[in-house]
């Protein structure tokens, strides 16, 4: 992150998922507010030039972003089910969840990001006209400097109830500490909270198209100023979970996530690479 400046992978993401609003059908995340948020200016560049978003990494970079997305909300659901009442989205971005989500005024909705980012997307929300919802608190953090739990407790977070976590499109970005070190705060929540997250494995081993790939898409990021800084195999995210509290553990590779989101699609939008989803729960 560059200090003091919003992310620019978050509007990045942002912008693809109002493409997706825009341009696929069915949806695959249903976000009324997508559009919205990005702005006119973005949303004209979009219908102006709609096949700018068309190439063979922005597809699957929208597919996994809609998907990850809808992942989440679902685990919320059976969250919600099981009884939680809170939910902390970490590394929010132009998330629009807590305006839009029936699922959204059923929980307390935490909003913890980056200051520069938040202070954006706030400006980003007033422009926009979206208001914010009773339910919603705000809470600046860089991971990088503040601990979880000091950011959590500043944001009113009820640490002695049980989390839903969603963490998307972040560990990427952070160290394999940082990564590890959110793990173990998340891991001595109360049992039954849970964390969904995705994550990418190591480009190591993997067939030259696809080190070709990696290699620009993460010069891609380095040039915005988010560099790639960690991956995981999937055997290491079990362990590393598994040591710090967590039972239940469901990872979706891009086969699986394909299968359960992009079946039978006309338009054949859906996932490749590297990434994997992540569902964490505390507890044996
Ligand atoms: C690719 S965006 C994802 C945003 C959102 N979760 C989404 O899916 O649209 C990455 C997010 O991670 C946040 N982030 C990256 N490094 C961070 C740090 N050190 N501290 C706090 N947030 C960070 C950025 O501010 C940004 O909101």
């Amino acid at each position: 992150m560059i200090e003091g400046e919003p992310s620019r992978t978050a509007r990045r993401v942002a912008v693809l998922r109002a493409v997706h609003q825009i341009r696929e059908t069915p949806k695959v995340l249903d976000d009324p507010l997508a559009v919205k948020i990005i702005g006119p200016d973005a949303e004209k560049k979009i219908r102006d030039n709609p096949k700018r978003y068309e190439t063979m990494l922005d597809r699957p970079l929208r597919a996994a972003l809609v998907s990850r997305a809808r992942f989440a909300e679902e685990a919320l659901a059976a969250a919600i089910g099981r009884g939680i009442g809170q939910m902390v989205v970490l590394g929010a971005g132009l998330d629009t969840f807590a305006y839009r989500s029936p699922l959204a005024p059923k929980v307390r909705v935490f909003e913890v990001d980056f200051p520069a980012t938040q202070a954006w997307k706030r400006k980003r929300l007033a422009e926009a006209g979206i208001a914010q919802p009773p339910n919603l608190t705000f809470a600046p953090i860089d991971f990088t400097r503040d601990t979880l739990e000091a950011g959590l407790e500043r944001a009113g977070v009820d640490l002695g109830r049980p989390v839903f976590f969603s963490w998307l499109g972040v560990t990427y970005y952070l160290e394999r500490d940082t990564v590890l070190a959110t793990f173990e705060r998340i891991g001595r929540m109360p049992e039954g909270s849970e964390v969904v997250f995705d994550y990418s494995e190591s480009v190591r081993g993997q067939s030259l198209p696809i080190r070709l790939v990696f290699r620009f898409l993460s010069w891609r990021v380095a040039r915005m100023g988010e560099p790639w800084k960690s991956n995981f195999s999937p055997a290491d995210i079990r362990t590393e979970l598994g040591k710090r509290g967590f039972g239940e553990i469901e990872d979706l590779d891009a086969d699986a996530i394909n299968q359960r989101w992009f079946a039978g699609r006309a338009d054949g939008l859906k996932m490749r690479g590297l990434v994997h989803f992540v569902r964490a729960r505390v507890g044996r």
